[in-house]
């Protein structure tokens, strides 16, 4: 009997020890992918255009990286900050991923920086293009394979200042995000002798606009700049549309206001000029595979958004490539995604040193449910990085 139960403590002492070790290697195995994005409210079809061209370039690569299956997790996080330390939480400690993709709107963004920043967390952002996250907060876990709210708004500064509009009231939603993309603008219209009359401003992700409209009426500026997005976009153009604005008082934005809500905003859109680094009828050989293998995969064309996920995968594919799917490779790592050249269907990008696009800016004119481009207004425009020490 003695005998027995030594054998059966040897067994359970090899078993304990060879446990972690059997589940390391199953880990070891896959690459696990947290998408903290907006599944649901005004930014909800942009966190799915995200994650479908994230996965178009995984499924690409046949659904690995370096020998490891990608699996995914993923939290709605509501475009909600309140929520997003927590979310962030829970996709590091919870279900412990290797990478977090993350997110749409600029609050989220910046607590899930701070959190990914304090966890050494690799963070790939798809989007969010609050200044902050390649400036004062830059860090070499920190990438964004998007724009900074300067880069697009800056280049319409220019764009409105040649198309000689000299006063202009501004609009758009009151968070980190609106306000950057409308200083932006002003610091390069006003840079060359325009005037922002009026910058005004409303909670997000609120769409009571008629206020505002009938102001801007009563002011009777010479064009208007906004700042809106997703399902809130297009209740914008419809309504300045209805309140016949768009006749009297030419409507610009950064490319956000057009990009995915065509469609649904109907001839309401039709003609609007917006400037982004993305446009439809780019001629390049990347883009045109890229569009056409995601129109059959989702029964739906890729907009900007669907780009960028699309890139995240990439920059992520070129990291864990480099270390062969060793991430405790983590320096080496980062210095193959900082080095990568992105073959994008924007067009080829490499980041700055503070992780942020050096890239084209295009202006696009509305044509049916397109943003058709019309050209470069301002060739690889690398974001200041104010702040940023790295
Ligand atoms: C942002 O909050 O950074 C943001 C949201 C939606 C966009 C662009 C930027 O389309």
């Amino acid at each position: 009997m003695k005998t027995q139960s030594a054998v059966w403590k040897y067994w359970a002492i090899l078993a304990t020890l060879l446990l972690p070790v059997s589940t390391l290697a199953a880990e070891d195995g896959k690459l696990k992918v947290g998408f903290m994005l907006p599944y649901s409210g005004t930014y909800a079809g942009l966190g799915h255009a995200i994650t479908n061209g994230f996965k178009q370039h995984v499924d690409e690569l046949g659904g690995k990286i370096a020998g490891r299956t990608v699996e995914y997790v993923t939290v709605d996080d509501e475009s909600d900050p309140a929520k997003a330390t927590e979310n962030a939480g829970k996709l590091i400690k919870r279900d412990k991923v290797d990478v977090i993709v993350g997110t749409v709107h600029s609050g989220v963004a910046l607590a899930l920086t701070r959190v990914a920043r304090e966890t050494n967390t690799l963070l790939i952002n798809p989007n969010a293009g609050a200044d902050e996250i390649t400036g004062s907060l830059c860090a070499p876990n920190i990438f964004r394979v998007s724009f900074s709210a300067w880069q697009p708004s800056y280049a319409m500064g220019n764009v409105m200042l040649e198309r000689k509009h000299k006063n202009v009231v501004t609009l758009a939603w009151k968070y980190s995000f609106g306000e950057q993309s409308v200083a932006a603008f002003k610091e390069a219209f006003e840079k060359g002798g325009g005037k922002v009359v009026k910058e005004m401003t409303l909670p997000f992700p609120n769409t009571e606009f008629q206020p505002y409209l009938t102001e801007i009426a009563a002011l009777k500026p010479d064009a208007v700049f906004v700042f809106f997005s997703g399902a809130g976009a297009v209740k914008f153009v419809k309504d300045y549309v209805a309140a016949g604005l768009k006749t009297s008082i030419p409507l610009y934005a950064p490319g956000f206001l057009t990009d995915g809500t065509l469609e649904a905003m109907g001839d309401a859109g039709a003609g609007l000029l917006t400037t982004l680094h993305y446009a439809d009828g780019l001629e390049n050989a990347k883009d045109k595979a890229f569009r056409t293998r995601y129109a059959i995969t989702y029964k739906m064309q890729p907009d900007v958004f669907a780009v960028q996920g699309y890139d995240a995968a990439q920059l992520l594919a070129a990291g864990v490539g480099a270390v062969k799917g060793d991430l405790g490779k983590r320096a080496d790592m980062v210095k193959a995604m900082e080095t990568a050249k992105i073959d994008s269907p924007r067009g080829a990008f490499q980041l700055s040193k503070a992780h942020n696009p050096i890239q084209d800016i295009y202006l696009r004119k509305a044509e049916g449910r397109e943003n058709k481009v019309i050209g470069v207004v301002s060739k690889a425009l690398a974001d200041p990085a104010r702040g940023c020490k790295m």
